[in-house]
């Protein structure tokens, strides 16, 4: 696939601000909790996550979890394969992915790391396509809906490449 097939969804103004915008809420959220941690999705959340980090107005302790889901392009491997901070106990979790599509992804790591071991526990998605959803995921924010397309940029590839875009575009 080339340049020709893609199509801006989302410009890079419109992230910014609404990036911008759950920093805040998220701080307000956090306020009063202990150990507030953001937990960052690789690869696919490293620049939402960089960008939320920086929006927040109160600390945060950040952490990264290794995901892979897809073997190549378009197409989901069914399997996950992570790896997991070992110094999460007794935190205030926030974990941060990209997109969340069939949800197998977010309902594994919820699944590797559920209480009594994080003090609590949400989700967070820059993207979300519920149309697309497999898996039973409680998302408690999410940037932007989206249909059920593949999409890249800001993070999020297709066979590694175009994540460099600082904008969410359609490819096809
Ligand atoms: P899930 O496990 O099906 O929810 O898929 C989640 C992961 O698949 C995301 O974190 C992405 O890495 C990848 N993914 C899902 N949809 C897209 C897309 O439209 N473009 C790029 N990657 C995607
Ligand atoms: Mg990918």
């Amino acid at each position: 696939m080339n340049d020709s097939t893609i199509h801006e969804l989302i410009s890079s103004e419109a992230i910014q601000q609404r990036v911008n915008e759950l920093g805040k809420e998220i701080s307000m959220d956090f306020i009063d909790k202990k150990y507030p941690t953001l937990i960052s999705v690789l690869k696919g959340a490293f620049l939402f996550s960089a960008d939320l980090f920086r929006a927040f107005t109160t600390p945060f302790r950040l952490e990264f979890i290794h995901a892979s889901s897809y073997e190549s392009g378009t197409r989901s491997s069914g399997k996950v394969s992570l790896t997991v901070p070992p110094d999460i106990k007794g935190k205030n979790l926030l974990i941060v992915d990209g997109i969340i599509d069939t949800g197998l992804t977010i309902h594994s790591i919820i699944q590797s790391i559920t209480p009594p071991d994080p003090a609590t526990l949400s989700v967070y998605t820059l993207l979300d396509k519920p149309a697309r959803r497999k898996h039973p995921v409680t998302v408690n924010y999410s940037g932007f809906t989206i249909p059920d397309t593949f999409v890249v940029g800001y993070g999020c590839d297709y066979n590694e490449q175009y994540r460099h875009l600082p904008f969410i575009a359609t490819l096809q």
